[in-house]
């Protein structure tokens, strides 16, 4: 298949690629997505066979204001409607109680259904046109790194798809948060662009699923599918070392050989002359480093490093998603020399 580029000029045209049941990678403002008509169960198969992904794991639908939650979704709570007020259009997703229109190929099979109203201004106009709610993975193959510019998802997705639609750099970085409403206290499934603490001003209680934070353990399930999944790995292995950022580029520069890449906060890039390093940015500014990690690990795919070693923020804030990104990369490889 010929994957054609498409401009802003040429929204149109991505639209009727949609409607009509094709694939087209489409910027938001978390990652990049790879969208087809959630409605055309068919045209949802295909997400899965370009990405590689299991079926067993949900997508979640985009839709371009809260008013569409009524078409797809019952028993809607009024914490949903808060939480939209607040954070709608931005990076937010919901878990709600799904209506039958919505196809199983979507859902997998669940009684639920994730649902987001992008803020990406392309993207909002392109879901208007398409006028369906568009069902929308990150638009990596499965198990690599998320994709934050076109450039990426051509990378992955060159050949596979109808189309790939220009936005820019993605502003956020990090996918979307995940909130779960059909259980109380409503449950943190996935860390994202909204933070816990915006959440918990919303909400108040907020539980936070174990997936979140930790490799699950022999029997244990986590409530998002996809979090069971080893994700947003380059090729070679990845060790996370988490504490202050002076002693855990100590640490790296004590046990790493120059054969091995480091992720790090652009204050320690010196230390390392003589290897592979990527900087995510100052160890100060979360935002940017959220905007920089999926990049970071992905060019490491494009030396012969054979193990990588990675600086990691603390948690508070966005930090929460970057380090569970991060540690999912590394398949929680996680040396801490926090005590
Ligand atoms: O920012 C984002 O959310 C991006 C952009 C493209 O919008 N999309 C994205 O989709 O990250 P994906 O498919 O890569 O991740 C969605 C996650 C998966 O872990 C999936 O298992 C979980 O959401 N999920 C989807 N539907 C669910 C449901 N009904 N219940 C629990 N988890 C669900
Ligand atoms: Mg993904």
């Amino acid at each position: 298949m010929n994957t054609k580029q498409l401009t802003k000029a040429e929204l149109e045209e991505a639209a009727q690629i949609l409607r009509r049941g094709g694939l087209v990678g489409i910027p938001t403002e978390t990652v990049y997505g790879l969208g087809a008509n959630g409605l055309n169960p068919e045209a949802v198969e295909h997400i899965f066979q370009a990405k590689g992904r299991p079926q067993d794991n949900p997508l979640i639908l985009h839709i371009p204001t809260v008013a569409w939650l009524e078409r797809y979704c019952q028993e809607i709570p009024s914490t949903a409607y808060e939480l939209a007020q607040a954070f709608w259009p931005g990076p937010l997703t919901m878990i709600l109680k799904r209506k039958d229109c919505v196809p199983d190929v979507v859902t997998a099979g669940m009684e639920t259904v994730g649902m987001r109203c992008p803020s990406h201004p392309l993207c909002r106009q392109l879901l208007e046109l398409a006028d369906v709610p568009v069902a929308a993975p990150s638009g990596n193959l499965s198990g690599r790194p998320s994709p934050t510019t076109a450039a990426d998802m051509w990378e992955d997705m060159d050949g596979k798809i109808d189309a790939i639609l220009e936005g820019g750099s993605c502003s956020v970085g990090v996918e979307s948060t995940i909130i779960d409403l059909t259980c109380t206290p409503p449950r943190l499934l996935r860390p994202g662009g909204i933070t816990l603490e915006q959440l918990q001003e919303v909400l108040g209680e907020v539980a936070v699923d174990a997936a979140v934070t930790r490799q699950l353990q022999g029997e244990e399930k986590p409530k998002a599918p996809g979090m069971k999944y080893r994700h947003y790995a380059p090729k070679a292995p990845v060790i996370v070392v988490t504490g202050k950022p002076e002693e855990t580029a100590a640490y790296i520069l004590e046990h790493s050989t120059k054969q091995e890449g480091i992720l790090c906060f652009e204050e320690y890039e010196h230390l390392f002359p003589e290897n592979q390093v990527r900087s995510i940015g100052s160890s100060g500014d979360k935002n940017q480093q959220a905007r920089r990690i999926f990049q970071a690990l992905r060019a490491f795919d494009h030396t012969d490093v054979t193990q990588i070693w990675a600086q990691c923020p603390d948690t508070s804030g966005i930090g929460l998603a970057i380090a569970n990104r991060l540690k999912k990369a590394a398949g929680f490889h996680v040396i801490d020399l926090t005590y």
